[in-house]
């Protein structure tokens, strides 16, 4: 991660945290909004577990900041440089991490069935740059203009929307 550029990130669909949780690790400051209350739940216990560890992980944990609420209604009222976005979607292959932790997700949540409304919104609010984490070979999302570039993983799909 580069020094002092984007380091602001808001994950607009915390889950469990994971990928806030390697982004804090990397120096980064995140706002993680989720608007399961059971997932909130879950998240806000491992939280606070984490921060008794104390060392290490509490000085990650305190870079991250758990909201709850729809992001669709809490991007508009902060200033996000950087968004990240995870959605639920229905088709995931099975994976080694769907079949154990994302399917515990799943079970909660269900599908995510407004992505694409919560997709439009980041794009409107971010001030740098959109991320939308998909799995590898999902189709492109037609609702929305095209990715400005792509981060492709094994199984994982990284598209990057410029918006400044
Ligand atoms: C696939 S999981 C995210 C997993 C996460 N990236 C992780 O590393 O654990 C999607 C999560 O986003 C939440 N979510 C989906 N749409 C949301 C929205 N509009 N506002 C807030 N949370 C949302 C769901 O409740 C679910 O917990």
């Amino acid at each position: 991660m580069k020094s002092n550029k984007n380091r602001n990130i808001i994950d607009a669909t915390a889950g469990l945290g994971y990928d806030s949780f390697i982004l804090a690790s990397l120096g980064a400051k995140v706002t993680l909004i989720e608007r399961s209350e059971k997932m909130h739940e879950i998240l806000q216990n491992g939280i606070n577990e984490g921060v008794s560890f104390g060392g290490e992980i509490e000085k990650i944990i305190n870079r991250m900041d758990l909201l709850f609420g729809d992001s669709k209604d809490i991007l508009p009222k902060l200033s996000p440089e950087v968004i990240m976005i995870d959605t639920m979607y229905k088709d995931r292959k099975k994976t080694a991490l769907v079949k154990n932790n994302m399917r515990l997700v799943r079970e909660i949540v269900g599908p995510d069935s407004d992505s694409v409304e919560l997709l439009k919104v980041a794009l409107n609010c971010a001030k740098n740059r959109v991320v939308l984490k998909q799995p590898r070979y999902a189709d492109p999302i037609r609702e929305i203009r095209k990715c400005s570039h792509q981060i492709l993983g094994k199984t994982i799909r990284y598209d990057i929307f410029m918006t400044n």
